[in-house]
């Protein structure tokens, strides 16, 4: 009685098994109107489906469209375009028998492949400034932006945060301190500064001066109330300062 049921129940699974792996036809073969045919090769269609007297005739597949593996088609498929509208460029033309190979264009990366094909791209994204860019974007991957961290900058677009110009060490001063996106700025030392101010000073002081000079000796050679004595002065030939003392 066991012996039986395990029969039966092998007889069953092994027939299933066979429906399913051969589906009633042999390797290579399709079943078409209860016959079993052989399939045509990879870029090429099937034409004719076989007869008791005939193979199958198999045609290839036309510009564009493509098979890629043994079958009973009877169309080819068309061949994927790669739309660059989806970040998307060809990277191996459609054969009649693959399709088109897509890839990311430059400065995309690939998120979702579909038999190595990638189906659409997304732009690398870009660091913000006080970031560095930690890794660059590739075809399958985005850019992997970090903080800059303790005394250095990056506006976003460097590898690697730089270190604050030290203006102390160049002998200037600091006129703007640095922050996580932008250098320190540098101007004149202090001694350089006085100094310059200091001629600049001189140079208005002996302007306003040497104009004052030559007013105040204009009023002395015409003095306005004095000119009973200018008439005596002249008269006797005298230099004018000397009228006056
Ligand atoms: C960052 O600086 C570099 C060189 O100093 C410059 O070429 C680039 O355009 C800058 N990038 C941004 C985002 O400001």
């Amino acid at each position: 009685m066991f012996t039986l049921k395990i029969t039966v129940l092998i007889t069953v699974i092994v027939s299933l098994n066979y429906e399913l792996c051969f589906c009633g036809c042999a390797h290579a073969e399709y079943k078409i109107d209860r016959q079993c045919c052989p399939m045509c090769a990879p870029g090429n269609r099937v034409l004719w489906h076989c007869t008791d007297d005939t193979s199958t005739t198999c045609v290839p597949c036309p510009e564009l469209t493509y098979i890629d593996e043994p079958s009973g088609f009877t169309k080819c498929f068309t061949c994927t375009m790669c739309d660059e509208n989806r970040g998307l460029s060809v990277n191996k033309a459609c054969t009649r028998s693959s399709d088109t190979v897509c890839g990311p264009l430059k400065g995309f990366y690939c998120p979702e492949r579909n038999k190595g094909s990638c189906t659409f791209a997304v732009k690398h994204s870009e660091c913000s400034p006080g970031q560095y860019i930690k890794q660059a974007g590739t075809g399958s991957t985005d850019t992997v932006c970090a903080d800059c961290e303790g005394d250095t900058y990056s506006n976003g677009s460097f590898s690697s945060c730089l270190p604050h110009t030290k203006c102390e060490a160049l002998g200037l001063t600091e006129t703007n301190p640095g922050t996580k996106s932008s250098d320190s700025e540098c101007g004149n030392p202090p001694a350089l500064a006085i100094i310059i101010s200091s001629v600049i000073v001189t140079l208005i002081l002996i302007t306003v001066v040497s104009v004052l000079t030559i007013i105040y000796i204009r009023k002395k050679k015409h003095p306005k109330h004095s000119g009973k004595l200018y008439s005596v002065c002249s008269e006797y030939n005298y230099e004018i300062y000397s009228c006056f003392i």
